[in-house]
């Protein structure tokens, strides 16, 4: 089983922007935590980062026929991005999307997203351990998808 987590602008300055609202945390102790709940359950995990909309959309594309889920924070994207929405919705993985902070309870213009309605679920307001519960989520996700897709060969034979 393979993971890729994608992470959107500005989430490397994680630890050091608006602490009040994201918290002390860094990313790579984001990702060394996620890294160390995939070694537990032998999945392997890929971590990228990127503050290039198009970059983002090439890593989400390069996921199909590699990966079997995506972890997203598309931070500032996910007000903004058709495209990344379409990418998601292209390479039809399961995705879910995460957001350390409550997205909901902030600005007006965080309440629009363009990615939501593409994912199978969201995380918000969790800080990091969002992403943990989304490690979790995932696994359950690709593993109910690996059993129906056995059930149904099974029952081809
Ligand atoms: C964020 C929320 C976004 O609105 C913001 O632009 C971010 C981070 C979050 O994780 O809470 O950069 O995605």
């Amino acid at each position: 089983m393979k993971i890729v987590v994608i992470q959107g602008p500005n989430l490397n300055m994680l630890g050091v922007r608006e602490q009040n609202i994201y918290g002390p945390m860094k990313l790579e102790q984001i990702h060394a935590q996620m890294k160390e709940v995939a070694t537990q359950n032998s999945v392997e995990i890929e971590f990228f980062q990127s503050n290039l909309e198009g970059e983002i959309v090439d890593k989400v594309q390069e996921c199909y026929g590699e990966a079997h889920g995506i972890i997203i924070n598309a931070a500032a994207y996910t007000h903004t991005s058709i495209a990344i929405r379409d990418a998601i919705a292209a390479v039809n993985l399961p995705t879910i999307e995460v957001h350390i902070s409550n997205i909901h309870r902030r600005e007006e213009f965080r309440k629009e997203n363009m990615i939501a309605p593409v994912c199978s679920s969201s995380i918000v307001g969790f800080g990091p351990f969002g992403y943990h519960l989304a490690m979790m989520g995932m696994m359950q996700i690709i593993n109910e998808i690996t059993a129906a897709q056995e059930a149904q060969k099974a029952q081809v034979q």
